[in-house]
């Protein structure tokens, strides 16, 4: 059964959302240091996330004012028990064109072949070095063999659309540029850098350490080979992307910091307790929970939904001089 389609969610710069990030668990097995303290989170408790059931009726809700595409996020949302039972409920939805999964990769060994027989097509994997030291200097722990070994996992459930996720960050991962180049032509998945955004939990964050698309670019086009620029891309998706020239091997960047994209965003992400937030910077969240869990009719809940939209701010102000970090560190939110 497919219900009437409602006003579509605009905000107030004529901007639709079609796109919604759903946060599963804010628990991860890992501690980046760009997202997560590096002992003694502070971790949700159980009761406080959102069910399957809470989730899917929130999908199903969103479905007629427009939203067609899901993330599943976390924390690193394969900590979740049974998060195959989840993908094949948003799956099945009819509305829904396009559900994707953001993880660390590390136990995708065990999960893949479920999560590809629940209807998963589209994975990005989180793995911002190719040298093991490095890896173990970004994520404070182990675990550079078991993401690697859940790549190829993945590949065998017969995953094809695998991206990989690497933050850039000055000073740090420079060296993993060239290596991440051959590995991009030499797997066939594409590989996204992402700049370092000021939501880490230790407020560490300094523009000096953003390492720039720009300067990724030219350095693979010196040292590897030249990149071109790819054409009839989503105009909604945060990505650019590139192909080296002789078009063999796919690189993407997300240049939040350098070139933000907020014109064209189309995502609104909801948290795994269940409050909906209108950016990844926002100040404010909406409880969507108590909705949930109380007496409210879907048309409470679209409202509630609808407000949130409508205070979206135009972007994020990374670049001013009034950029306050919102209280919720990147593994709350929902990458
Ligand atoms: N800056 C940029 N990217 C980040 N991610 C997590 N924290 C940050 C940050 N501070 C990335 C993760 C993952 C995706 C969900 O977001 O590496 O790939
Ligand atoms: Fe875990 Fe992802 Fe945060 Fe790394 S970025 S600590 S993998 S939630």
């Amino acid at each position: 059964m497919t219900s009437e389609p409602l006003l579509p969610l605009l905000d107030t710069f004529g901007r639709q959302h079609t796109n919604l990030r759903i946060s599963v668990t804010d628990r991860c097995n890992i501690r980046c240091f760009y997202c997560m303290p590096a002992e003694n989170v502070p971790f949700m408790e159980r009761k406080e996330l959102l069910t399957y059931e809470e989730i899917e009726r929130f999908v199903r809700i969103m479905i007629p004012l427009g939203v067609e595409k899901i993330r599943l996020t976390g924390g690193e949302p394969l900590v979740r028990r049974d998060l195959d039972r989840l993908v094949a409920r948003i799956v099945a939805l009819p509305g829904i064109r396009d559900v994707g999964l953001t993880t660390n990769g590390l136990l995708l060994g065990e999960q893949a072949e479920g999560l590809y027989r629940a209807g998963l097509r589209r994975l990005n994997v989180s793995l911002d070095a190719l040298d093991p030291i490095k890896f173990r200097e970004v994520t404070r722990r182990d675990g550079y063999e078991q993401v690697l070994a859940g790549l190829k996992a993945a590949e065998r459930a017969g995953f094809r659309e695998i991206k990989i996720n690497a933050v850039s960050i000055r000073g740090m991962t420079e060296d993993e540029i060239v290596p991440f180049g051959h590995f991009a032509r030499r797997t066939g998945h594409e590989v996204r850098f992402i700049e370092y955004m000021p939501l880490d939990a230790e407020s560490a964050w300094e523009r000096e350490k953003v390492l720039f698309a720009s300067e990724i670019v030219e350095r693979l086009s010196r040292e590897l080979m030249p990149l071109v620029p790819l054409r009839g891309a989503d105009p909604h998706a945060p990505a650019t992307e590139y192909v080296f020239e002789d078009g063999v091997g796919r690189i993407g960047f997300i240049p939040s910091v350098s070139q933000p994209f907020c014109g064209s965003c189309n995502r609104f992400r909801i948290t795994a307790d269940g409050k909906v937030r209108n950016c990844l910077f926002s100040l404010e969240e909406t409880d969507i929970r108590g909705l949930l869990r109380g007496t409210a009719a879907d048309a409470e809940i679209v409202e509630a939904v609808r407000g949130s939209i409508a205070r979206k701010w135009a972007g994020h102000h990374i670049n001013a001089a009034d950029f306050i970090q919102p209280k919720r560190p990147m593994y709350s939110i929902g990458g």
